[in-house]
């Protein structure tokens, strides 16, 4: 690990407006995680040290975004967008505390690796003053292009001033750079904006670096590292690169996909090896995977812990707080919320288990349903340990059913059971022999009048 200590500046003042949307551009989610936050935790994972926000509007908001993963991050607001270099300058007084390396990032390019950083930053550490993540790319529009004499990086020329030669140059800016905290702030200073428009270009210190005699070099990154997100056509691009990538990730894991195109991860999903993924399978964020599991087809899945051996799906919704044990099974068109299923407890189909607590090895019927909101409040059920609910019973909470205890099909609970009881919560059955043709004989005759 590099011992140097380093400051990471987001750029994430852009206005974002082709994301037609009232959110600010870094707040849009990818794998459910804003994508500054992204941003953050690549800085961390390469060591990026201190950090530092420069935003816009909505600072408060990306402050809070990253807080999980960059508790002490310091926020500077660039009123006026004036280009990157002026930007980068907002977060003059953190630079000014004195950092060796000084790594800067843009806050809308989320699927930049660590690897890249590293090696930026590792240029610096061999005495370079500047260090640019660089990457090849058929079509370089747009882009700062990486002019280079005898091998060497001697400037970079935004699209908009390139020479029609320079404009042929496929080698381009990926917009990441670590620059030597000792000569940050004279090389920024020195920044003009003398070109085609008008901004305080920060690509321009590498110019500024050569004609001071400073060792200047590049890294080269694959492209998706300075992906930049600009549109929700683009957002949904990065999603799908994040979801193959991180697919690719579970099955060197350990975990087996047996459709994997089909199978969607947040950003925080833990899977524990040898667990069966079965075809459409979504997880939204906060689910642990915590033993070999296997989760059927058509699942949806969100703050749910799973355990060894736990059986889920197909078609079955986990919601938050939805804890199932080791063995357990929940089964098709089930729903579970916020409750905790004992090992070994079966819920196996078209049932709500909201505000439970479902024992170890009990048997809940096709069709029961917790009652656990009366409009105002939720209301805990608690089933004990090996209790048997029986098909089609509302329990009715706050209510408990016993140990062993036994619900008949069909009851509404309103009442605890005790430990061994059996409860019925129904009407009795009337059967009465015959009087099926009698009434069979009456209904056609009213029907041929
Ligand atoms: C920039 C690079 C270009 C590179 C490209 C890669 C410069 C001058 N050019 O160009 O060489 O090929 O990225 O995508 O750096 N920002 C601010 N405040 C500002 C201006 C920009 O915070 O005043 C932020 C933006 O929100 C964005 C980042 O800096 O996250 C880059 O700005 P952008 O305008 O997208 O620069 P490009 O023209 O794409
Ligand atoms: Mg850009």
């Amino acid at each position: 690990m590099n011992q140097r200590s380093c400051l990471t500046i987001i750029l994430a003042a852009g206005e974002g407006t082709r994301m037609k949307s009232a959110l600010p551009k870094v707040l849009h989610r990818i794998a459910g995680l804003p994508m500054v936050a992204h941003v953050v935790r690549a800085a961390g994972r390469a060591g990026g040290g201190d950090v530092a926000l420069v935003v816009g509007r909505g600072g408060d908001e990306v402050r809070a975004a990253v807080a999980p993963y960059a508790p002490a991050a310091e926020m500077f607001v660039q009123r006026e967008r004036l280009g990157t270099a002026h930007a980068v300058l907002a977060a003059r007084a953190a630079i000014a505390r004195g950092y060796d390396d000084i790594l800067v990032m843009f806050g809308d390019t989320p699927l930049v690796e660590s690897a890249p950083l590293e090696a930026a930053r590792g240029l610096l550490a061999d005495g370079n003053a500047v260090a640019v993540m660089g990457f090849r790319t058929e079509d370089p529009s747009g882009y700062g292009r990486l002019i280079e004499q005898d091998g060497r990086l001697v400037a970079i020329r935004e699209d908009k001033d390139c020479s029609d030669d320079e404009r042929r140059i496929n080698f381009c800016n990926g917009g990441l750079m670590a620059i030597d905290g000792r000569q940050a702030l004279a090389l920024l200073d020195a920044v003009g904006n003398a070109n085609a428009k008008g901004e305080y270009y920060l690509t321009d210190i590498v110019e500024i670096a050569n004609a001071r005699g400073l060792k200047v070099a590049a890294t080269e990154a694959s492209f998706e590292n300075v992906l930049g997100i600009n549109n929700r056509a683009e957002l949904a691009a990065a999603e799908a690169i994040w979801q193959r990538r991180t697919r690719r990730s579970m099955m060197l894991s350990g975990v087996t996909l047996t459709a994997p195109e089909t199978v969607f991860f947040a950003h925080d999903t833990e899977i524990a090896a040898e667990t069966l993924i079965e075809p459409n399978v979504f997880f939204g964020p906060g689910v642990r995977v915590t033993g070999a599991a296997t989760i059927r087809a058509f699942s949806h899945i969100e703050g749910a812990t799973i355990g060894e051996a736990a059986e889920v799906g197909p078609f079955a919704r986990l919601r938050p707080g939805a804890d199932l044990g080791d063995h357990s099974k929940v089964g098709n068109f089930c729903e579970v919320k916020k409750a905790k299923v004992e090992p070994g407890a079966k819920i196996n189909h078209l049932t709500y288990i909201g505000d439970a607590i479902v024992g170890a090895k009990a048997n809940i019927g096709a069709g029961t349903i917790t009652c656990n909101y009366d409009g105002y409040n939720k209301h805990l059920t608690e089933i004990g340990a090996g209790a048997f609910i029986g098909s089609n019973s509302s329990l009715v909470a706050p209510v408990r059913i016993g140990v062993n205890a036994y619900v008949a099909s069909g009851s509404v609970i309103t009442e605890s059971v005790p430990d061994d009881g059996l409860a019925f919560g129904r009407a009795r059955q009337d059967t009465k022999p015959g009087r099926a043709k009698i009434l069979r004989e009456r209904y056609a005759a009213m029907k041929k009048k």
